[in-house]
Order: structure tokens, then sequence, then C-alpha cells
């Protein structure tokens, strides 16, 4: 078994250890619900590299996040791709470029040994500079390229500016995990202040806790709400968080947030949510 290692950032109740996989490499371990995140993010991915293929000779992927590429179930013995293999492993129209990254050197490790496509570059750096340099890389012909960035921290570790950076005159659709009932728990702890600063981008926020010391409650919506905003403001026309997940302690929800500055994004992303983890049809998009 090896360690995680430390980040500056505060990490949430769901950040979970590495353990030793199958095929010898490191392993994230990790809730049961983790499969319901990623069987939206390979729906998506799927839907995207297909139908994108014909316009966009360029698609491009950015995991910020992107763990050791196999994770174990907590308390089982099933091991699953994490998203930097569902993204490598698309049945057909391939992503042309992808672009992996994890602070934890450990992860990234058993990662470089998972995957050995030319096509990925593969590192281990803080997500916000990792966000330019992805940019920078990718995004060479920025008028046929197309992207998806999935962003899916253990906290607030991505400054609002990053993505701003990461975004800027470029198509990139995002996935963003958004740990809603941890912020909720979270946000009047004065030693996160200064990262909420930089995940907000601004200290607009300090409202809601103003709010709550009124006697106000803080609720999902007024931090979806909040956060979506500054999307729509840097140009994500669409954004939806229709989908969100319970951890498998039931600790807490977070919402996977799909942005996206064209409508075909939002069409197929509604599309491939109305069929949920469960199997049930959805009635709310
Ligand atoms: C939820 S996991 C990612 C799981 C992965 N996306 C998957 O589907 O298998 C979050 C990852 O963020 C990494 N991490 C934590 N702080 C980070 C930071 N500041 N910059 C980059 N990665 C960070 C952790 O090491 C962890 O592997």
């Amino acid at each position: 078994v090896v360690a995680v290692a430390e980040t500056s950032h505060p990490v949430s109740p769901t950040d979970s250890d590495l353990a030793l996989g199958r095929d010898g490499q490191a392993v994230r371990v990790v809730g049961a619900r983790s499969r319901e995140k990623l069987f939206y993010l390979a729906r998506y991915i799927e839907i995207f590299t297909t139908g994108m293929k014909n316009r966009w000779p360029h698609r491009v992927y950015i995991d910020l996040f992107s763990g050791p590429g196999r994770s174990l179930i907590e308390g089982t013995t099933e091991e699953i791709d994490g998203s930097p293999l569902i993204a490598l492993r698309v049945p057909r129209d391939p992503f042309t470029r992808l672009y992996f990254n994890d602070a934890d050197p450990d992860a990234v490790s058993a990662l470089n040994r998972r995957i050995g496509s030319p096509a990925a570059t593969i590192r281990s750096m803080d997500c916000n500079a990792a966000a330019l340099e992805a940019r920078n890389l990718l995004f060479g012909e920025p008028t046929r390229t197309l992207g998806l960035a999935f962003i899916d921290p253990t906290g607030f570790q991505i400054d609002f500016r990053s993505i701003e950076l990461l975004t800027d005159g470029v198509r990139l659709d995002l996935i963003v995990t958004f740990m809603t009932s941890y912020l909720r728990r979270f946000i009047e702890q004065p030693s996160l202040s200064a990262r909420l600063d930089a995940f907000f981008g601004s200290d607009d926020w300090r409202r809601l806790v103003d709010l709550r010391e009124r006697g106000g409650t803080v609720t999902n919506r007024n931090l979806l709400d909040l956060y979506q905003s500054k999307l729509r403001a840097i140009g994500y026309r669409h954004v939806v968080d229709h989908i969100q997940v319970v951890n498998s302690n039931n600790a807490g929800i977070y919402h996977l947030l799909f942005a996206t500055k064209h409508d075909r994004g939002d069409e197929f992303f509604r599309k491939i949510s109305q069929r949920k983890f469960s199997g049930q049809q959805r009635f709310d998009i």
C-alpha cells in the first residue's frame, strides 16, 4: 500500500487512500457511488467523440485530477477504470490528444505505467499550473480544436481564474465535480476563506456567510447558482446541474456540473443524462 501525498489544499471526507491493484500498480480506493459519476462521464465522452468527429479533426481531453487510472470499490475486490482510462478507451473516434495531471506523484507513476499512448501527456503538479500548461499544449490550432475537460477534485483546489484562462477563446466543454455539501458545511471556516476566494474568483460567496449569520439558510441552490453565474460570465451559455450524487457513506452530496458554450453540447448532455445511472428515466430536464 502506498501513501497518498499530502496536498496543500483542504481535502474533503471523500478523499481516500491509494492501495495496490491487481496489476501491481496503485489504485484509488473509492466509494461505490463513484461509478455513477464515471457513468455520466463515459456516456458524454462517447456522444462527444462520435458526434463531433466530422467537424472537429482535433478533439482533446483534459483531466486535471486524473488519479492513478483505476479504482478499487471500498469494501470489495472490484476494480473499475478511472476517468483517464475511460477517456483513452473510447471505442470509436478516439480523442486526438489527452492531458492528464494529478498532484499525487504515486498516482501519476501508476497512471504512467498503465498507459503508453503517444497521444497522452501525463503530469504531476498542482491543478492550477496544469490548467495553463494544458491550454498551451492542446489548443495550438484553436479554431479547429474542440475539447472536454473533467475537473474532479476532492475539494476546492481549482481557482476560478484557472478555469477562465483554460477556457478563454476556445471551445472546451466542462464536467465539474462540485462539492456542494462539503461547501455548505465548511463555508464559514476561517481557514478556508482565502481558498474560497480563489475557488469562486472573488469574495462574493461571503454574502452567503452573512446570510447565515443573520439566521438565514445557505442552500445547495445558492451555492450552485453562484458558481454557475461565474461560468456564464466567462461564456458558458449553458450550465446544468441536474446530476446529483450522494457519497457512499451518505455524508454528502456533490453535483456534476456540465457547462458548454454551444447548443450542440447542451443537447448532447441532456440526451445522455436522460437515462439515470439507476436505469430510470429522468423527467426533470
Ligand atoms: C476524486 S480524485 C480523481 C479521480 C479520477 N478523476 C477518477 O475518475 O478516477 C481527486 C484527485 O485529485 C488529486 N489532487 C488533490 N489535490 C490536487 C491538486 N491541488 N492538483 C491536482 N490534483 C490534486 C488527488 O491526488 C486525487 O487523485
